[in-house]
């Protein structure tokens, strides 16, 4: 029998997850051996991800992070995808004690791991490392297309994430969405502990009207669009996780590939962060698709940089009891 402080402690890491806009649309429970991970609607980003593809790819993160612990501690996981028999839709994890410790480095990185959104100092990265984050996938259902800066196939590729850089920050819905999860003051960030914070956007605390009113100001289309180059040719890698199905199976597959790939590239020093825009607005999805060469079912569903950089602030999570749902709940 896993002791039920275990559990909790387990649930700790997997609420360490990254997640889109920070939301951590996820709940848990804990009953004998069993940990369930349930998707949160409630956070849902309608605007961004209409079809939940990233809410659930934020769950397996939580999931991978949650295993990843559990082998650490000496406990096997076997893990259940929306099973018929639960109540609610859930991931189903039945833990069982093994002896055998495992993925001790990916468990000492889960708390270091963080989105870096800072410049990079654009030095390579060593071709041995490059092939340790691909060889990381572990999951079938995902492939995992790199791209150093000396590629050719780059510069479509940047062009293609600022068309869609431009098109998201012409869309009030998507920059009215972004702000709501903006906390802009220290007090907003104490009342919810989630979203992105003045801090890890780069900029100090300041009153919401001010905040948004200089978000709405600055973030324009083409300055949006030339950062965000900026950034990526500050970097060392692209890496593009394509998902080869498109099911929530599939997706929380991609989730557990890039937490595992993520927690690797902390391990190795690297930083990494998202520049999701062309998995993000669909039309640039289906030219980077087609660019790619893909077939119909396959996706590519985030856009990752990688290279070296100083640590930035750390995104906040609710404390893990606003996250377990009440002992009986299943
Ligand atoms: C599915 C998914 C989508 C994300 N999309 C973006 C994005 O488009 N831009 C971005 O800067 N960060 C993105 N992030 C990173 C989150 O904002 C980040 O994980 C969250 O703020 C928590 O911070 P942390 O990763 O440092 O713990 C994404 C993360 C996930 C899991």
């Amino acid at each position: 029998m896993v002791p039920a402080m275990n559990l909790e402690e387990l649930i700790h890491y997997a609420n360490l997850a990254p997640s889109g806009h920070n939301t951590q649309p996820w709940k848990f429970s804990a009953n004998d051996n069993v940990i369930r991970i349930y998707p949160d609607f409630s956070r849902r980003l309608p605007v961004v991800d209409p079809d939940d593809h990233a809410l659930y790819i934020s769950l397996g993160c939580a999931l991978e992070n949650l295993t990843i612990a559990a082998n650490a501690k000496g406990l096997d996981a076997a893990v259940c995808y929306f099973p018929q028999d639960e109540e609610s839709e859930c991931i189903r994890v039945s833990l069982s004690v093994s002896g055998d410790r495992r993925c001790e480095d990916l468990f000492i990185a889960i708390p270091n791991r963080q989105s870096n959104r800072r410049q990079y100092d654009q030095k390579a990265v060593p071709e041995a490392h490059i092939r340790t984050l691909i060889a990381a996938n572990h999951c079938e259902s995902v492939q995992i297309s790199a791209f150093t800066m000396a590629d050719q196939e780059l510069e479509t590729i940047i062009d293609l994430v600022k068309e869609a850089a431009r098109i998201q920050f012409r869309d009030r819905e998507f920059v009215a969405e972004l702000l709501s999860w903006i906390r802009f003051t220290r007090k907003e960030l104490n009342d919810s502990q989630d979203g992105l914070t003045a801090e890890v956007m780069g900029f100090p605390f300041v009153p919401r009207w001010l905040g948004s009113f200089i978000l709405k100001t600055f973030a324009k289309p083409e300055s949006e669009a030339s950062k965000t180059e900026k950034l990526l040719r500050s970097s060392s890698l692209l890496m593009l996780f394509i998902s080869k199905g498109n099911e929530r199976r599939h997706w929380v597959d991609l989730g557990r590939t890039f937490q595992t790939v993520a927690l690797n590239a902390t391990s190795l020093g690297l930083a990494h962060a998202h520049l999701n825009m062309p998995c993000e607005v669909e039309s640039v999805r289906r030219k980077l698709s087609a660019f790619l060469g893909l077939k119909h079912d396959e996706q590519p569903l985030l856009t990752i940089r990688f290279g070296y950089a100083e640590a930035c602030p750390r995104s906040p999570r609710r404390p893990v009891d606003e996250v377990i749902l009440p002992t009986g709940t299943k």
